[in-house]
């Protein structure tokens, strides 16, 4: 089963996430996950995937423009209805809006009529209420936290699809 790791960035952080999601997602036996910049997307990867996870560094407390922007435009095109969607977010600093960061794009999420997963705060610790946050040059403190959160989010993508879609 595909899945699709998105995001935006303009000094690695979010990059350096995504892929560490991905890896996450992978360790989920029957997963092929990926992780694109939303400027250089493989389409039909993005198409073919249960599940899509987008990533944005806090902007102003709240989402980058580029990915709201990418969100209302390119992206429209790729099929997300249907799909498991979740969110994460970057910052400098631990109050500085990351879960308002990922509200929003759950929200856009939700009006492509995609399935929507915090990665499941009644799941324990570490709690993931609606997304996992990272800061910046601190991310080694929460590796643990994104691997897990991919894991949660390949193992509900492969609960909603099906055992068989695995294979
Ligand atoms: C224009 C701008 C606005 C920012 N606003 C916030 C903010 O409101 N809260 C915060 O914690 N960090 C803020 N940051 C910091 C970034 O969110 C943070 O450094 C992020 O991890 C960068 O991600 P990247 O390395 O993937 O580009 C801002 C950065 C920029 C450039």
């Amino acid at each position: 089963m595909k899945m699709t790791v998105l995001y935006y960035t303009r000094t690695d952080t979010t990059k350096e996430m995504a892929h560490v999601i991905a890896e996450g997602m992978q360790m989920v036996e029957g997963v092929e996950a990926k992780a694109f910049s939303i400027d250089a997307i493989d389409e039909d990867w993005v198409r073919e995937s249960k599940c899509m996870v987008l990533g944005t560094p806090t902007y102003l407390a709240s989402a980058s423009g580029d990915i709201v922007n990418w969100l209302e435009g390119p992206g429209r095109t790729l099929g997300f209805a249907g799909k498991v969607g979740g969110a994460f977010a970057t910052v400098n600093y631990l109050h500085g809006g990351g879960e308002l960061a990922i509200r929003l794009i759950l929200d856009h999420m939700m009006v492509y009529g995609m399935l929507t997963y915090s990665g499941g705060g009644s799941h324990g610790v570490p709690v993931i209420h609606l997304g996992p946050v990272a800061i910046k040059g601190k991310t080694d403190e929460v590796k643990e936290t994104f691997l897990l959160y991919g894991q949660r989010m390949a193992q509900m993508t492969a609960k909603v699809f099906g055992q068989d879609a695995l294979n």
